[in-house]
């Protein structure tokens, strides 16, 4: 994974985009950074952020709930339905009935998804309860195949072993670690073989605390991971300050130790007994406070959705409305608001985007080609309707997937008569077709880095996934495969 740079360079596009634009004289909304943003999601995304929640199938229906949900949260965790018990409740029978149904809900809505348990101790279906030895192995093998085999290019991130230590710090004795010591790196071995394109994780509870035991032994496996080169790309969290347990005053320390290492870290099940407006108002600003802090997510909507209900440890209650802490969490969301709040510690692997390159001879019809995926960008069902979104697709060539860059930086397709265009010009905008009108939400930077961004936004042309019909967006420039496209001309 290359470093995450997105809030250091992000300010410098930004700056030289709405100068330039200002020399230009134009009229055009550059957008207020400043300006205070109404909702948990859209509050981090000014700093490159995300703020999710876990999602319960079988709520979706509740309209209270997914109203919710769909508004104040741009990343989305199944409680339960992505657990082993529930993805292959028959041994090499896989089901995933209610986990697509998170999946598509959430994405229908534009917000991203996190997986979420492919190894652990508990929710085992019955049959892998009884299994040990090499027959567990192989078992948890094909579980991550067969899992992510079907998820391949589509999760933000995957938790790929979950609560794999004891308190003080060493390992949970499982079925699992009865297999052998290196259980967790064959898993995380598996994950990246199996879908190199997600974030692959390790996820705990109990590891807020700098100087506590089962910190100190996760930590110790992740430093081991790195210096082998086991893949792993991130630690999540849990921060669950429920049971007993409370905000330590050095969880800023234990992120940025763990960043150090060379991982991003999120905070993936947060609760708070009877949320305690200071301690959510501290795990987030701890979280600002780290450049590879890069999201947080509240283990449910409501209080009465909680698995903790009785300690209404959630931000909104049980009858939908904003609790302090919402409040307290938004407010210190916006204060941080685009600016990274310390600097990033890891050196740019890609150059600024703004110097455009010679852009391909104008005229001439190319495809755009991510480079992670291979697949091009695409309009869904040759649809010339304005307000289309592109996606990645299998390249074919056909008119929906010919883009012409015109000496006035349009990529327009189908002859000229629909340009690409940004619907916003905020993280998560979406790409979309419209036509042709001039403006600079239509105007695109084909940069020497590989980057295409946006005149108006100065934000980059990214996908989440690398999978056909993975939807193509704005997102702050990070220097990732995710936002690599190259114009290949069509001979
Ligand atoms: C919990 C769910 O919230 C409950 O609905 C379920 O009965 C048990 O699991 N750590 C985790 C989560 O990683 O998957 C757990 O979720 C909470 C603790």
């Amino acid at each position: 994974m290359k470093p995450l740079l997105r809030r250091g360079r992000y300010r410098v596009v930004l700056a030289a985009a709405a100068s330039s634009l200002a020399l230009a004289g134009a009229a055009l909304v550059v957008p207020t950074l400043a300006q205070a943003a109404s909702t948990l999601g859209a509050a981090a995304a000014q700093s490159g952020r995300y703020f999710g929640t876990a999602i319960a199938a079988n709520r979706l229906n509740d309209s209270t709930y997914s109203t919710i949900a769909a508004r104040e949260f741009n990343m989305i965790t199944a409680e339960n339905e992505m657990k082993p018990d529930a993805t292959q409740p028959q041994r090499g029978q896989f089901n995933f009935n209610s986990g697509d149904q998170i999946y598509n809900w959430a994405t229908q809505r534009g917000l991203k998804v996190r997986g979420h348990t492919l190894a652990w101790h508990a929710q085992q279906p019955g049959w892998m309860q009884s299994l040990s030895g090499s027959t567990l192995r192989q078992a948890m093998i094909d579980h991550i195949n067969g899992v992510m085999a079907h998820y391949k290019g589509k999760l933000a991130a995957w938790d790929v072993v979950n609560e794999a230590f004891n308190e003080d710090g060493s390992r949970r004795n499982s079925n699992l670690q009865g297999t052998g010591n290196d259980w967790i790196e064959v898993a995380f071995r598996t994950a990246r073989a199996a879908d190199p394109s997600t974030k692959l994780c390790y996820n705990d509870y109990n590891i807020e605390n700098w100087s506590y035991g089962k910190t100190q032994g996760v930590y110790r496996m992740i430093q081991d991971f790195k210096s082998r080169g086991v893949p792993i790309d991130c630690v999540g969290l849990q921060t669950h300050f429920t049971g007993g347990s409370s905000l330590p005053s050095n969880f800023q320390t234990t992120l940025s130790s763990f960043a150090a290492l060379g991982v991003d870290v999120a905070l993936t099940e947060v609760d708070v007994t009877n949320a305690s407006t200071s301690q959510y108002q501290g795990l987030t600003q701890a979280c600002l406070n780290v450049p590879r802090c890069i999201g947080i997510t509240v283990w449910g909507v409501r209080d009465s959705d909680s698995w903790r209900s009785n300690e209404n440890p959630l931000l909104f209650d049980g009858g939908g409305n904003k609790k302090a802490a919402y409040t307290s969490v938004l407010n210190a969301l916006n204060a941080a608001g685009p600016g990274p709040t310390t600097s990033p510690t890891t050196s740019p692997t890609a150059t600024p985007t703004t110097s455009p390159t010679t852009p391909p001879p104008a005229g001439g019809a190319n495809r755009i080609v991510g480079s992670q995926s291979g697949r091009c960008i695409d309009v869904p069902n040759s649809s010339q309707t304005n307000g289309t979104r592109v996606q990645l697709y299998d390249c074919h060539g056909n008119t929906n997937q010919q883009w012409t860059y015109t000496a006035s930086r349009q990529l327009t397709v189908y002859g000229g008569s629909r340009c690409l265009d940004a619907a916003g010009s905020g993280n998560s905008a979406a790409i979309q077709i419209y036509a042709c009108n001039g403006q600079t939400n239509q105007q695109w930077n084909v940069n020497s880095n590989g980057t295409v961004t946006g005149v108006q936004s100065g934000r980059c042309l990214d996908v989440w996934g690398t999978g056909n019909g993975q939807q193509v967006q704005l997102y702050d420039c990070n220097g990732q495969a995710n936002q690599q496209f190259r114009l290949v001309p069509i001979s």
